[in-house]
Order: C-alpha cells, then structure tokens, then sequence
C-alpha cells in the first residue's frame, strides 16, 4: 500500500472551511474524550464545578505557565518571582479587605432551593443600568420582590438578598475554634505584598521593580459555571509592579499595552480580545483605574485578565495592621509608599481561551489549531504499516525526536484516522515512514492546519520543524 492510497481514507478535504467553536459543551466533550480535562472524583458522580487535567491537558497547562512566567521574570530585568504559601496570617485579610468586602449579594429559592446572584439577575441588571450604579441591597430587594426564579419559574419565591462572604474558611491544628481560623487565599496578590520588603532587600531593587506569582486561589463563588471558566479553585497568575505614586497612570497604560501584546503573542485572535475599562461603579475596593482584557468566549465576551491600579492601598493597609514600615526611601530620601499596578490573569481561564481559540470544525473533522508552544505533541511519528521493517525506523525517528520535543508514536489505525486524532489533539506535525522512504531515507511530513504533505529527509525532521516553530505566523 503507498502512501496515496492510505491518504483517500482520510476523506477530508483541505478546502471545505472551518468554523470556530459555538457552545462550550462540544469542547466540553472534547476535552473528556481526548483526556485534556475531566470532571473531578467522576466515579463519585463528580463534584460541582471542580476539574481536573488530563495528561493533555496538563501539558497545555504547564505550557501556559512556562509562558507566562518567561515573559514575566526572564524577558524582564525589574520583575522577581516567589511562590508564597495559601495559609496566611488571618489579619492579612483584615488587611486586604477581603473580610469585610469580598462578598456578593446571594439569593435563595425558597421553592426549589437554587441560589442566585442577585447582581446577576435580569431586574437588578436592568435597575443597576439606570442607576448607573450598583444598587444597595434594599433596592435589589424591592425590584425582586415578585420577579421569577431563573431556576423554575416560580415567582415571588426569592430571599431578600444578603451578602456572602467568599473566602473559604478552615481551621489551623486540631482544634476547631475561633481562635485558629485561616482562610484559603482567595487571591494570589496577597503573598507578593506581605513579601515586598523581603524582596526589595534581598535582590536590592528600587522602584519601580515587580513580582510575579502563579498559584492556586479559591473562592466560594455562588454561581461557578461554564466548564473552567468560573470555579471554586482555580490558579491566578499575578503581577504587581511598585512604582512611585504620580508615575502610576503611565505604568498602567504600559501594562496593559503590554499584556493585551501578550495574548496575541501567544496565539489568540486580536480579533476576539478587546479592552474594557471598568466605570466608577465596577472598581473594585482597591482600584483607582482598572479595566479587564476580555476574550470573545463562545459565552460572550468575558473577562480574562484584570489590570488594576491598586494605589498604595495594600502596603499601606499592610503597614498600618502589621505595624511594620512598608515605606520606600527614594535616592532623594523621599519616604512614601509605592503604588502598585497589577496584572492578573487565570491561568485556567487562559487554557480556556487557548482551547477555544483553537478549536475549528466542519462535518469531517475537528482541528484544535493551537500556536506550537502550547501543542500537548509537537510531532506524532507513524510507520505507515504495522510491520517490523516500517516500525522499527519510524521508533529510531521518535526516540530521535522526542529528545527534543514531546512527541507521539502512533500505529493505531489507518493513516488517516491517525491524521484525525493528532488534529483533534492539535499536534501541529505528523511524520509517516513508507516504503519508498525505506529506500532513500525519507518521511512525507504533514501539515496539521493546512493538510500539506512534503517528501523530506528523514535527517531533517528535526531541523524542519524547528525551522517551522521559530517562523510560525499567529
Ligand atoms: N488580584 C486581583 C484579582 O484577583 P480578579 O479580577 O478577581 O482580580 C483575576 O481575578 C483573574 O482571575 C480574572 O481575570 C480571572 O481570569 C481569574 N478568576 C477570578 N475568579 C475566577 C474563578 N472563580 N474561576 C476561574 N478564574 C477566576
């Protein structure tokens, strides 16, 4: 059999177009089948909003944060690293103001027990939108007096909202009181603030200088949702950049330029990424000018990543319940606290977007068209046949490759259900060894988007798809 003849079982044809995804629940099953992501303990029926990663998956996602963190420590000579701990001291929320604000208006049905967020029902939506302002929680109450559940129809079935707190809370040590309570971080931030000075001192830096951190947060979210857009746990990754008060509003519009240049970078359409700057009334308790990078999800635009001008809040709330200086001498012995700008971007929510991005299909196939870099495989290599004198160059060409790159050996199948399942995994390559290559020691090489094949030397493979990953166009 030749290598044309296994092809037209592939059946697909490179000019028939792709269209991009349009409901979460295809990628959803996608995710399962190919082993990206599942739901979490599913032999025990699963548990709200939780997921776990595949061993695809977790390739994207260790790939994702390489990235991030790259562009974040090693391409930029004023920006640090830590890794701080989830359990913190109980006043550093006291601190933030996550005890007393990180809450949202929560509503019960009193008849089928749904909870809601009170800000995101329909009436609250649409009085906040002519009060240009959020309303308190007696005017939500009154405009949902007799509105209807959105869970099942029932009107005038709803609580007065109330506000719940977020942050998860447990106990430090065997004993249960309220003496020893701690909560599961709900930002990442914190853990960069309490360490400013420890930073500062020991890589001797001067404003302005950052720290970057990637690491897990949680928060008890009322209406978690969307597949991994929104859950309970989930891994930020943060920046914050000191800077000296008055020089603030510049560093913000650099940051922003700079992180909105990132998504692209990284393979997402410039065309499904925009800039929405949030109004007075959406700024969080921290913010003096904030504004997300939002991606066109296939559930709307939604917010991917926050910048926030964060002021000298945080120091300067750190250093009033610490009683610890977090003030910074300049060389002119100015002595202030530094502003911060922040960066902050899910990194679940990032692999999202990422999958999102990638996925296009028609009737014949499923292409998960990801930049290289994030690629679970950069390369699957195939013998044409499952037969000893194929098989064994084609695994001195895998062992050759994969000490460069994460690569696949696949013998599973046709040929062309071997294409089918690295598209749908969005290996950008897959290498074929046949008979004729036997001879003159060459592989046909395929390209995942466009569906070309190319003779090439088997001693070039590498070189090739080196070559291709340095020049990919995003
Ligand atoms: N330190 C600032 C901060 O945490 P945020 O806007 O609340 O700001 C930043 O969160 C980013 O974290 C969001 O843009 C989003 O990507 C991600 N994020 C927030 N809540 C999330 C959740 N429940 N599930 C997944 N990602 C979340």
């Amino acid at each position: 059999m030749t290598m044309s003849e296994q092809n037209k079982d592939s059946a697909a044809d490179p000019q028939k177009p792709l269209k991009d995804l349009t409901d979460m629940q295809t990628l959803v099953s996608l995710c399962k089948r190919r082993g990206f992501v599942f739901p979490s303990s599913e032999i025990y029926g699963g548990i709200n909003s939780c997921w776990d990663y595949g061993p695809l998956g977790i390739e994207l996602k260790m790939a994702v944060k390489d990235s991030w963190w790259k562009s974040m420590t090693q391409f930029q000579d004023d920006v640090e690293g830590v890794d701080a701990s989830i359990l913190m001291h109980p006043r550093v929320w006291e601190a933030s103001g996550h005890v007393e604000n990180f809450n949202d208006p929560l509503v019960d049905c009193k008849k089928c027990k749904a909870r809601h967020r009170a800000d995101h029902l329909k009436p609250v939506r649409e009085l906040e939108a002519k009060l240009g302002h959020l309303p308190t929680l007696e005017e939500m109450a009154k405009v949902l007096e007799n509105a209807g559940c959105p869970n099942c129809g029932t009107a005038g079935s709803l609580t007065a909202p109330r506000l719940f707190n977020m942050m998860f809370k447990t106990h430090m040590g065997p004993v249960a009181d309220e003496g020893n309570h701690v909560y599961l971080r709900p930002e990442t931030a914190q853990g960069i603030f309490v360490n400013f000075r420890n930073v500062q001192e020991s890589m001797r830096r001067k404003l302005p200088f950052g720290i970057a951190q990637i690491g897990k947060a949680f928060r008890n979210e009322i209406t978690p949702g969307n597949f991994t857009f929104r859950t309970r746990e989930f891994e930020q990754m943060e920046m914050q950049y000191f800077v000296s008060p008055g020089t603030d509003t510049e560093h913000f519009e650099r940051w922003r330029e700079a992180r909105l240049q990132w998504h692209i970078e990284n393979g997402i359409r410039p065309n499904k990424l925009r800039f929405h700057p949030h109004g007075q009334n959406e700024l969080a308790h921290y913010a003096k000018q904030a504004g997300d990078i939002q991606y066109e999800f296939p559930i709307g635009w939604q917010e991917l990543e926050g910048i926030h001008n964060r002021t000298d809040f945080d120091l300067g709330r750190h250093t009033e319940f610490s009683g610890k200086s977090l003030h910074y001498s300049d060389e002119n012995n100015n002595k202030f606290i530094p502003y911060v700008i922040e960066t902050s971007v899910g990194c679940d929510r990032f692999v999202l977007a990422v999958m999102c991005d990638a996925y296009r299909a028609n009737e014949d196939r499923v292409v998960m068209q990801f930049h290289p870099k994030f690629a679970p495989y950069k390369v699957a290599v195939f013998p044409l046949m499952k037969k000893d004198e194929l098989v064994e160059p084609a695994k001195r060409l895998y062992d050759e490759l994969r000490k460069t790159f994460k690569t696949d050996f696949d013998v599973a199948g046709s040929i062309g259900k071997r294409y089918r399942r690295h598209e749908e995994i969005g290996t950008p390559f897959c290498v074929t060894i046949d008979y004729d290559g036997l001879i003159d020691q060459s592989v046909t090489i395929r390209h995942r988007d466009t569906m070309a094949q190319e003779r090439i030397p088997m001693a070039k493979v590498k070189s090739y798809i080196e070559t291709a990953f340095q020049n990919w166009k995003v």
